[in-house]
């Protein structure tokens, strides 16, 4: 499949033959790729220094994941199996070729120190691109006036927040603190919806009941939790005209939120994941702590809340499908079992691993189901990332000028998921024995091959970092199409 050809070529690689798919097209092109740039689209290029023939196969832009955990600090005690090195791999190998991972602030931490700490923790180790959001958990004065504007400024144009877990949660009043630097500077909010003191309340009694086996985590975060939660979030940035993302969406009662939001003109967008289509609640059931291995949060549902979310990815409802990598080992005091095998489930990391897998399971049971078409796929998985987080048209389609990121599929060969197989440092996936239809034949990573034909051939320390430009909904100036009086009063007393 991949030859080399003339040292005086026209283009450093050819990519012959490719059968096309962006957001919005399927054409039919050679591919000529020069200083990792694509700078030719046509039938009939001329030869490159090297040639990979993808006759037959569909080309797609390589995955932007814009939602995964590597290296993350903790506070509890456990560690993410995965750093830059290892969740790179395993991406590259899954054909996804940008992560956005998460520079997380700890409570009482300055968020540049969080910011300097990652780049220390990332740089110079990753095979693939890599931008990063921030974590803002601690919204003190500072933050809010200096800090937050600084970063983004300087590239950081999108940060996570949470209304749930104890070290991580921001109140309602800090939440809009936030979203009005969002507004201001240009950068687009994540927000992960679950009701805080719902969870503490519902936990304290299952617990006290001696409920604590993994399948009560789902008990204590029931539908209604993430739906109010949605919904509270949607009216704080209703208030502030401001566009938010809300992150890892699990069933109908919070999708249904965003739909009549997104209805009413709001700028809201919502991401789902792999977890959500493929797990329900039995997979937190099992002997002693095999559930724990699928504890996430949002809690995988059931099926007719896969149902809800295949919809939503269908009707548009959702922009981005992300894999919310959360890499713990399942077998490890530091992973999924701290306390051992009586780890009550409100002391098992959250998340789940999945980097390495959401693609594939998206085009097998998406694209080849006839789920969604293939321009859907492109633009859940590459394209709508790289546009709401400032990144296209560099990355997440196939054009002149882009980078030569891309991902050559093999839907001619299935295979069963094996977790031996992946390349992740994860002891376990949740999607063991599921049998695929496509999986990545060859993926390029700005022209370089980093995988082909399930051989992991990239470079730790090649990756570059991205800055990010600012997203695409805060490019536009929401009050010219909403009359929010509250705002303009505010606006007219500064002036
Ligand atoms: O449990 C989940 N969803 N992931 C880990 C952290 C987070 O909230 O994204
Ligand atoms: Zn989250
Ligand atoms: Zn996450």
């Amino acid at each position: 499949m991949n030859a080399a050809i003339a040292p005086d070529a026209a283009f450093d690689l050819v990519v012959r033959n490719a059968r096309v798919a962006t957001a919005g097209d399927v054409f039919d092109a050679d591919i000529g790729v020069r200083a990792g740039r694509i700078v030719a689209l046509a039938q009939g290029l001329a030869a490159g220094a090297s040639e990979i023939d993808a006759r037959g196969r569909w080309v797609l832009p390589g995955g932007v994941d814009a939602h995964c955990h590597l290296a993350q600090p903790t506070s509890d005690g456990s560690r993410m199996a995965d750093d830059f090195v290892s969740g790179t791999r395993s991406a590259a190998c899954g054909g996804t070729t940008t992560v956005i991972p998460f520079a997380a602030q700890m409570k009482g931490q300055s968020l540049a120190q969080a910011v300097r700490d990652y780049h220390a923790v990332a740089d110079g180790k990753a095979c693939i691109d890599y931008a990063f959001h921030m974590i803002v958990s601690d919204a003190t004065a500072e933050v809010v006036r200096d800090e937050l504007p600084a970063l983004i400024g300087q590239g950081y144009t999108s940060f996570k927040i949470y209304m749930t877990y104890d070290d991580m949660k921001l109140g309602d009043r800090e939440i809009l603190d936030v979203l009005d630097v969002a507004r201001r500077e240009g950068a687009l909010t994540m927000i992960h919806a679950e009701s805080s003191d719902c969870i503490a309340w519902l936990t304290e009694r299952l617990l006290a009941r001696g409920l604590q086996a993994p399948r009560y985590h789902g008990l204590s975060r029931p539908p209604v939790v993430e739906r109010e939660a949605t919904h509270r979030a949607i009216s704080l940035a209703e208030l502030l005209d401001t566009p938010i993302l809300i992150v890892h969406v699990s069933g109908p009662e919070a999708t249904d939120q965003i739909r009549w939001a997104q209805t009413r003109g709001l700028s809201i967008y919502a991401e789902t994941c792999p977890q959500y289509l493929f797990l329900t609640a039995d997979d937190l059931e099992g002997e002693g702590m095999h559930g724990a291995r699928c504890i996430c949060s949002p809690p995988p549902r059931d099926a007719a809340s896969q149902q809800a979310i295949w919809n939503g990815l269908a009707n548009g409802t959702f922009q981005v499908f992300s894999s919310d990598h959360a890499p713990f080992r399942y077998d490890d005091p530091q992973g999924k079992q701290p306390q051992g095998p009586d780890t009550p489930f409100n002391h098992v990391p959250n998340g789940i691993p999945g980097l390495e897998t959401r693609l594939a399971l998206l085009f097998s049971e998406g694209v080849l189901e006839d789920r969604i078409d293939i321009n859907t796929f492109v633009a859940l998985t590459s394209t709508n990332p790289a546009k709401l987080y400032g990144l296209y048209p560099r990355k997440g389609t196939i054009a002149i000028g882009a980078d030569a990121d891309m991902v050559i599929w093999d839907t001619d060969t299935p295979r069963v998921v094996h977790n031996a197989e992946l390349h992740h440092n994860v002891d376990y996936t949740p999607y063991e024995g599921r049998l695929l239809r496509a999986w990545p034949a060859v993926t390029l990573s700005r022209g370089k091959v980093v995988y082909e034909d399930g051989v992991y051939r990239g470079q730790a320390g090649a990756g570059q970092f991205l800055q990010c430009e600012k997203p695409a909904p805060a490019r536009t100036a929401r009050s010219r199409h909403r009359h929010l009086p509250w705002l303009s009063a505010l606006a007219d007393a500064a002036s």
